[in-house]
């Protein structure tokens, strides 16, 4: 029986693009569960509960058909929490407005960041305040239903905007007005604000907690306060932590490529330590990533103890429901100590030398065939880059909620495929070209490309076609059954070997992945924004999707999709 053929008919008309009131987005039960018992779908049923942490959480937060029917979650609007934590009792400075332009072209900020040896400009307290508002400043206010909906730089999931930023610095000098001074400071968008935490240089605290020896000018760390995704996605909000923070440091690595500075990604970190200097409240808070920026000097002296903070936040909603599978995977995938921290990090220098390094993905017989035919690839094309800068782009981004059935060039298909698929200047890829996840492609309507599912040979910048065909409906209905996924002119997917990466890393591994695809996903989102098309995340159904693209996805788990097309406008609506 064709599973597409069953499910055609209740593809999401205009409306109801997002799990909505009703429709599942969580776990297949109703109540809040653990991970241990946890069960899942079609490839989840197998998973003995030996299982890995990571796995049985990617398991039990998957879509099936039957899960978002059977389980549904009602929307508590009168308590939805607010999308800002907002500090009180602490005296904010403004941050500055205007900021030095930055120079370059849109696509080599999106492809540069970390590759090359960065001119290191001094950082300046506009610059730091430039790059917090491309990566999560309010970029839009839309009145409706007698409030405003504020939206932010980046995309992410329900607009529900659950990532936070701290900033830890030594003395930021400023352009024009007063510098910032040494401290660790909460940066705020609702305000456009930092707020000093403790005062002082706390730079060697960071170093010691990625366990370096050299501290940057300034570190930024992305945080989730998971309520304010978890009211709506539940238990899913975990896999939403990366994704969202990924969207995000698109923008931020994109924002500082523009100003020719040093950076590095560390997913890898003493989450206590972290987590401690932020003074976050673990229930319901995490620090996700770490990104070091500008120059790196020798520590001088060492980090010391650290005084609790106690500062009171204003409260998000009137109750708080709580997700226990979150944290049961964040604890699980938290490194305690230094030397795990180092392992984290050589750990990743022997998955690369095993299994990324070799070079060009062999893949299954039939598709090596094709190859040597020279039948069914498509190398990337030259394309005419847009001349935008970084700041014009993101200015005009916004997810599509509507597509034209109409195609899109191929040449600017490359452009963009090529600059998501650079590197990610991260602790899990030192220093190579590689990445964790590959893309999988429906292409609907590209000129000069058959449509078909395809698969990107990152290394050959080249589309092997898997299958040729019309695959509109599949993928309307691979989409989570949303309309937009079927008109779009290509589906992008994520997947990548999740066994292979949680055995060489461990349960933290999961993290890496999922953050990966976010970057990658915001990379996506940029490009297409770049050539004045547009884009979309999208939530899937797992197995589905792997069935879809197999025999050469055989074995791997959908991480994100990314949707890629020309935006509908309201007025064309039939
Ligand atoms: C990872 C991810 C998944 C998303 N999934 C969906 C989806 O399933 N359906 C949908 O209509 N929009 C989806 N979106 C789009 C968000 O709803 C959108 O980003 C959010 O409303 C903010 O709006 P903006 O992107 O226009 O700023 C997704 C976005 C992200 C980043």
């Amino acid at each position: 029986m064709d599973f597409f053929a069953n499910r055609i008919d209740s593809i999401c008309r205009p409306g109801l693009n997002e799990p909505r009131p009703g429709i599942s987005d969580g776990w297949p039960d109703s109540a809040p569960r653990s991970v241990a018992g946890s069960s899942a779908g079609r490839r989840g049923k197998m998973i003995a509960r030996s299982e890995s942490a990571a796995r049985m959480y990617h398991n039990g937060t998957k879509h099936s058909f039957q899960s978002v029917r059977s389980d549904l979650h009602y929307l508590d609007f009168p308590n939805q929490p607010m999308p800002f934590k907002v500090y009180g009792g602490i005296e904010p400075i403004p941050l500055p407005a205007e900021p030095p332009r930055a120079t370059g072209n849109v696509f080599e900020s999106i492809s540069s960041a970390g590759e090359g040896a960065g001119e290191n400009e001094p950082l300046s307290f506009e610059i730091l305040a430039r790059i917090f508002f491309l990566t999560a400043g309010i970029t839009k206010c839309i009145e409706a239903g007698g409030r405003s909906h504020y939206f932010r730089a980046a995309a992410c999931t329900g607009a529900l905007y659950h990532i936070e930023l701290y900033l830890i610095c030594g003395d930021i000098p400023s352009g024009e007005g007063e510098g910032l001074p040494a401290g660790v400071y909460h940066l705020a968008a609702h305000d456009y604000a930092a707020r000093p935490l403790r005062r002082g240089d706390f730079r060697a605290s960071i170093a010691e907690s990625l366990g370096r020896g050299e501290a940057p000018e300034a570190a930024f760390v992305f945080t989730s306060t998971y309520w304010r995704n978890s009211w709506k996605y539940r238990s899913r909000t975990y896999r939403h932590c990366f994704w969202d923070s990924g969207t995000m440091l698109a923008h931020f690595l994109a924002a500082v490529a523009s100003y020719d500075l040093d950076v590095r990604l560390n997913a890898g970190f003493r989450d206590n330590e972290v987590n401690g200097l932020l003074g976050l409240d673990t229930r319901d808070e995490a620090s996700l990533v770490v990104m070091e920026l500008g120059e790196r000097t020798p520590i001088q002296a060492g980090a010391g103890e650290l005084a609790p903070l106690e500062f009171e936040t204003e409260p998000l909603s009137a109750s708080h429901v709580d997700y226990p599978a979150i944290r049961e995977i964040h604890g699980a995938s938290s490194l305690g100590s230094g030397d795990e921290v180092l392992e984290w990090r050589s750990n990743a220098e022997k998955f690369l030398n095993e299994n990324l390094r070799a070079g060009p993905e062999s893949g299954p017989e039939s598709e090596r065939s094709l190859g040597e035919k020279g039948f069914g690839k498509f190398p990337l094309a030259e394309g005419e880059p847009s001349g935008d800068s970084i700041d014009e782009v993101i200015l005009r981004r916004g997810s599509a909620r509507r597509f034209e059935r109409f195609p899109i060039p191929f040449e600017d298909l490359s452009l963009i495929l090529r600059s998501a698929a650079r590197t990610v200047p991260a602790d899990f890829l030192p220093g190579v070209r590689p990445a964790l996840n590959e893309m999988f492609l429906i292409v609907n309507a590209v000129d000069g490309l058959p449509a078909g599912a395809y698969f990107f040979d990152r290394h050959r910048d080249t589309l092997v076609l898997l299958k040729e065909g019309d695959f509109r409906r599949e993928a309307g209905v691979l989409g989570l059954e949303q309309e937009l996924a079927a008109d779009a002119s290509v589906n992008v997917y994520f997947l990548c070997d999740l066994e292979k990466i949680l055995g060489a890393f461990g349960d933290r591994g999961y993290r890496a992945a999922q953050l990966e695809a976010g970057v990658m996903g915001g990379k996506l989102y940029l490009g297409a924004y770049a050539q004045r098309l547009a884009a979309s995340g999208l939530t899937f159904f797992d197995d589905e999707v792997v069935s879809f693209f197999e025999p050469r996805a055989q074995g791997k788990e959908v991480m994100f999709l990314v949707l890629l097309g020309r935006r509908k406008s309201l007025k064309s609506r039939s």
